[in-house]
């Protein structure tokens, strides 16, 4: 069994950022400019855009915090979209979802211009990923599809199995592992699926995205599989400083001795989802996807 180390993985890219931004800034062009913006004082969100603001100090990028209270009205926070839309020495930003509940997100997603839509939650990205055209793709997705290749994990004509359809990860994967340049044979698995665990034994490549901490028991694992987790969920833990623990979809003890691969909790998709969002960045600062 290998352990894929996300951790290592995200730091090797994490360099070869850092000196795509030397080469801009030595030639005399302003490094990569990201923008977050955090809506209220919700613990995880506030933890999420300190590490994304950390991890763009780590690579050179310029970044801005935008903060605002809970109660911002909907157009307030739409009239802050259009700015950053039109602010030039701005190459993309991110909305920290969930916004509170008197705010539409889809609305402000929309508003957001795709060309700067570095998360890639944008109906126009999404549309583009799934028709094979340039496109920012979701950080979740675009780090797993990063670990495989940098693993030079076999997919072409592989069963792949992802539990779990959500807009930011399950969906976009099932795309991105389906296109020509992977050529797995996908099946999206959820909660309304039959047999789950017949389905899940079949994979060669199961990706767990459920979202309920270890959930995928060994019973549920082919022997030789490859097995990419998901889930972070935080769950109270005696052992820890904090309190928390942070649980994968797996359960990694019963699993992990039957499989080729597995990625771990913590250190193996979630440094990968960090880095993405730089590698969109910088993509965005290159005008790459848009040209
Ligand atoms: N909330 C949880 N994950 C994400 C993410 O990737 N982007 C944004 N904007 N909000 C999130």
């Amino acid at each position: 069994m290998i352990l894929i180390d996300g951790k290592k993985i995200s730091t090797e890219i994490k360099n070869e950022i850092a000196i795509e931004v030397k080469k801009i800034v030595e030639n005399g062009n302003r490094p990569p400019h990201l923008a977050a913006v955090l809506v209220g004082h919700d613990g995880g969100s506030e933890t999420y855009v300190a590490y994304k603001i950390k991890d763009c100090e780590a690579v050179g990028f310029k970044s801005s915090l935008v903060r605002f209270d809970d109660d911002v009205t909907e157009e307030e926070l739409l009239n802050k979209v259009e700015e950053l839309n039109n602010d030039e020495s701005l190459d993309g930003f991110i909305v920290q979802l969930p916004l509170p509940k008197h705010i539409s997100e889809q609305k402000v997603i929309e508003a957001i211009n795709p060309k700067k839509d570095v998360d890639g939650f944008h109906p126009v990205n999404v549309g583009r990923t799934v028709i094979g055209l340039p496109s920012f793709v979701s950080a979740t997705p675009y780090g797993i599809v990063e670990l495989i290749k940098r693993y030079n994990i076999e997919t072409s004509g592989k069963n792949c199995v992802i539990v779990g359809r959500s807009n930011i990860v399950g969906r976009p994967l099932s795309v991105l592992m389906s296109q020509k340049a992977i050529n797995a044979t996908v099946t999206v698995a959820h909660s309304r699926t039959k047999n789950l665990e017949e389905v899940c034994k079949n994979a060669d490549i199961l990706i767990a995205a459920i979202g309920s901490p270890e959930f995928v028991k060994g019973n549920m694992v082919k022997e030789g599989a490859v097995v990419i987790d998901v889930g972070t969920s935080r769950v109270k833990s005696d052992l820890t400083k904090s309190g928390f623990k942070l649980k994968g979809d797996v359960l990694f003890e019963e699993v992990a001795d039957k499989c080729s691969y597995i990625t771990p909790v913590p250190g193996g998709v979630g440094p990968m989802t960090r880095v993405s969002l730089l590698q969109n960045t910088l993509l965005a600062a290159r005008k790459e996807i848009f040209k």
